[in-house]
């Protein structure tokens, strides 16, 4: 008998303000068919003003709860994985419980960038496996609207705002890879790499700043380290190539999802692809994918996720889990 962090319910957010990829060519040099056919992406969603990355959170943690017939009291904590948290403190996570009613348990959040909802999801995992915790909220949330540099066209085209929520709840496992929850977990970071994507800015140098990227040189490590990290956390799970129902990336680039899906040896028939609709949406883009592919009828009970993200850091990892 083992303890496994299942998930029981899932939740996304958008905000209403859709933009094409059309609307930066008045502003930019640049063209819907460079942005589509580099990336992938089509349109994002952008936050109104005032709406913060709390607010996005709140309304998918909302969907979660009622997806799973929860009460927010139901719930010991609430792990909140972003890097454009709504203040310097308190963590954006403790805004979401206050906002849900949740009086009892705590709330913090994670910040690992666009890996944010991996390492959110794996700090979850250990917190129900050494029971710690019976019910835990992961959230992955972002306002990158907020860091852009509208005068780049090398990363301003490529971000979007969103939420995505799941609810992990303990449950007992035989301790193989039949049972449903979480499986294996791999995690990285390579300081080294720091300054290929990064936010010019930060308390202590007492701005807010505006992401700044090497988009090559992230497209460089990008496949090699997802196909690496995803190979380790299925080997570390028993999971064979062919046993995997889907991959759910971190949506950056079609061009990387395709690649690092092939290294794995998968077709894009297993693959859950949202980076058309959402762009890059740093940590809320995993859950996203997840709430999104199981409402469109891709992911069901049962079957094999191998989750897996990188970003700024480096920071990389994958989770696999049955869902
Ligand atoms: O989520 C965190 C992880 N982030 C990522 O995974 C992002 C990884 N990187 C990428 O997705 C891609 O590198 C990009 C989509 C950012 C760029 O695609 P690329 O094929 O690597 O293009 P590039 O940066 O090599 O740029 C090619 C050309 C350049 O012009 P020159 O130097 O060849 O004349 C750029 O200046 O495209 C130009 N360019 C643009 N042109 C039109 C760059 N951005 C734009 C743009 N519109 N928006």
């Amino acid at each position: 008998m083992s303890t496994r962090a299942v998930v029981i319910g899932h939740g996304h957010h958008l905000p209403d303000r859709v933009v094409a990829n059309s609307e930066f060519e008045a502003s930019l040099n640049t063209s819907d068919e460079w942005i589509r056919t580099r990336s992938g992406i089509e349109r994002r969603h952008f936050a109104a003003e005032g709406e913060t990355t709390s607010n996005l959170a709140t309304k998918a943690a909302e969907k979660a709860l009622a997806n799973a017939g929860l009460e927010a009291n139901d719930l010991d904590a609430i792990i909140l994985a972003t890097s454009t948290a709504d203040l310097t403190f308190p963590a954006a996570a403790t805004m979401v419980q206050s906002a849900l009613g949740m009086t009892r348990g705590y709330a913090f959040d994670v910040q690992a960038v666009c890996a944010g909802f991996v390492f959110a999801l794996s700090t979850a995992n250990a917190m129900i496996v050494s029971g710690q915790a019976k019910r835990i909220m992961v959230i992955g949330a972002e306002t990158f609207s907020r860091i852009m540099d509208w005068t780049d066209r090398g990363t301003c085209v490529l971000f979007g705002d969103g939420a995505g929520a799941l609810i992990l709840e303990a449950q007992a496992g035989t301790g193989d890879k039949s049972d449903r929850g979480i499986l294996s977990v791999d995690l990285h970071s390579d300081g080294e790499h720091r300054d290929i994507l990064y936010v010019d800015g930060g308390v202590s140098t007492q701005s807010t700043g505006h992401l700044r990227m090497e988009g090559k040189e992230v497209f460089r490590h990008a496949i090699e380290k997802l196909a690496q990290t995803a190979t380790d956390a299925m080997e570390k799970a028993g999971i064979s190539n062919d046993e995997v129902d889907w991959i759910v990336p971190h949506q950056a680039n079609i061009r990387i999802i395709q690649g690092t899906a092939r290294k794995l040896g998968l077709s894009m028939d297993h693959v859950v692809v949202t980076v058309q609709d959402h762009g890059n949406t740093s940590a809320a883009s995993i859950p996203l994918a997840l709430s999104v592919g199981v409402e469109r009828g891709q992911i069901s009970k049962g079957d094999v996720v191998v989750t897996e993200a990188i970003g700024g850091g480096l920071a990389w990892g994958a989770v696999v889990l049955r869902w």
